[in-house]
């Protein structure tokens, strides 16, 4: 299964000064050296970690590199992706507020700009997924929207099943993996690919990877760059890759 390192919170530690380092073109190189199989990041509508550069630089400096880039369903980014052309977008939705990500894109409510930005992309060459929650109205949209994948958020999964969290619950958590899997059977049925991502830990992402038929890549980020902090980026990767 691939693993898609998610090195936004490189840039969150860079931006905390509005410093150069960490340089993010380092830590990508090292990413991929330890078995990466792809390199996500989020350019929000705040830029308060990834900035227009970093993407830019990114897919000039690694331009085999499978990139993925997160953003919301709005044309000023999309500009910005159609220019930049990495391999893939994933749609989430955006709130100025949330500390990241909250819930998966409402593709049913929504399905019209949905659509267009994704023709958009899709005639520049991108590959679009939308990130969305196990359910199955939004699976559909997602079909109708003209999706290639979608990207399952394990958010909720990834809460329950995790050991060191305070709201550890094997019960729930089994709960949350039968969604995750029927949600995930009924995509592919559809002819979607289907990755999963958010809140996955080294504890969990096992759980997930024992269906490699189902889920084609992962995308993890925050405990991947935690850990880094003890063993360094390369480490990290690999530790995470083995897991997978
Ligand atoms: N996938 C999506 C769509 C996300 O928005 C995020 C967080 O930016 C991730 C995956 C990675 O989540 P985490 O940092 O919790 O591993």
């Amino acid at each position: 299964m691939r693993l898609g390192v998610n090195i936004d919170h490189i840039a969150t530690l860079r931006q905390a000064r509005l410093d150069v380092y960490p340089d993010l073109l380092a830590a990508v190189r090292e990413c991929l050296a330890a078995g990466a199989d792809g390199i996500t990041l989020h350019l929000r509508e705040d830029r308060r970690h990834i900035q227009d550069a970093d993407v830019a630089l990114l897919r000039q400096i690694f331009p085999r590199a499978r990139l993925n880039l997160e953003m919301a369903a709005v044309d000023s980014i999309a500009k910005i992706a159609g220019q930049v052309r990495p391999n893939s977008v994933c749609l989430v939705p955006e709130n100025r507020k949330e500390l990241t990500t909250e819930g998966g894109l409402d593709v049913r409510n929504n399905l019209r700009k949905i659509t267009s930005i994704t023709r958009k992309m899709q005639s520049a060459g991108i590959k679009v997924s939308l990130f969305i929650d196990p359910d199955a109205a939004q699976i559909k949209a997602a079909k109708a929207a003209g999706a290639d994948m979608i990207e399952l958020h394990t958010g909720t999964f990834a809460e329950f099943s995790d050991q060191q969290r305070p709201n550890y619950n094997k019960s729930r958590a089994q709960k949350e993996l039968r969604k995750l899997l029927s949600a995930a059977r009924l995509a592919k049925s559809w002819g979607l690919q289907v990755n999963a991502g958010h809140g996955l830990t080294y504890r969990n992402a096992r759980l997930l990877s024992r269906y490699p038929g189902l889920f084609t890549e992962f995308n993890i980020g925050h405990n991947i760059i935690a850990r880094a902090v003890f063993v360094g980026i390369k480490k990290a990767v690999q530790e995470m890759k083995a897991l997978l």
